[in-house]
């Protein structure tokens, strides 16, 4: 039987976190749709084309995802993934994955409202730009990755921006969402409300 968890939200408001702690906590499989933008946007910084590189992308391109998340990727996904022709080609992939015996969690930005309408549970996690930016301004530097936390803002703001303005499958919660804002949660607490709210659709 499946299971399917959609959990859509801004960058950096604790999606990823939440999705790994509440697949591990279920048993379910777990997918951050993010790294298949970013994979087709790392193929277009070496000057592949964008459609063709989301056409042919298969599960061994998410190989190593700490290439994926720098900052340059994180852009040129977010360039990408308002092309309305990468966003179909990557479609399959997603619904496949969800449909999984067993249970699966998405992670990403239209998983409840475009990719699995009919997701047993559906949460929406977001938190202010400012706390997202001091989020992933100590996440990058954590890693080594030189950061500036005003640079990391802006950058923030834009991909919001990008991604809450574009034509398909823009930014924005599905009507039968639970919001969860994490301005003021700890990550223990951001998790513990997650599976609640995910334990009572079961
Ligand atoms: O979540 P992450 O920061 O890895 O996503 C990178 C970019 O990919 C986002 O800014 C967004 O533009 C795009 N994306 C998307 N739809 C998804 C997941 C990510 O458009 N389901």
């Amino acid at each position: 039987m499946s299971f399917t968890v959609a959990i859509d939200g801004p960058a950096a408001a604790g999606k990823g976190t939440i999705s790994r702690a509440v697949a591990e906590h279920f048993g379910f499989a777990h997918l951050d749709t993010g790294l298949l933008y970013r994979a087709v946007g790392a193929r277009m910084l070496t000057g592949k084309e964008p459609v063709e590189a989301a056409q042919a992308l298969t599960a061994d391109d998410l190989g190593d995802p700490d290439a994926l998340r720098t900052p340059d990727v994180a852009q040129a996904a977010s360039r990408v993934a308002v092309i309305p022709e990468v966003r179909a080609a990557l479609v399959d992939f997603q619904r496949a994955f969800a449909r999984r015996a067993g249970g699966a969690v998405l992670d990403g930005r239209d998983i409840g409202t475009v990719i699995c309408p009919d997701a047993e549970a559906k949460l929406f996690v977001t938190a202010s730009a400012e706390v997202r930016a001091s989020r992933r301004h100590k996440e990058l530097l954590e890693r080594g990755i030189a950061s500036d936390y005003d640079t990391v803002l802006a950058d923030v703001r834009e991909r919001d921006a990008r991604d809450a303005n574009r034509a398909t499958a823009p930014l924005l919660p599905a009507a039968d969402a639970v919001i969860l804002d994490t301005s003021d949660l700890s990550i223990e607490e951001a998790v513990a409300k997650a599976i609640r709210e995910i334990a009572a659709h079961r």
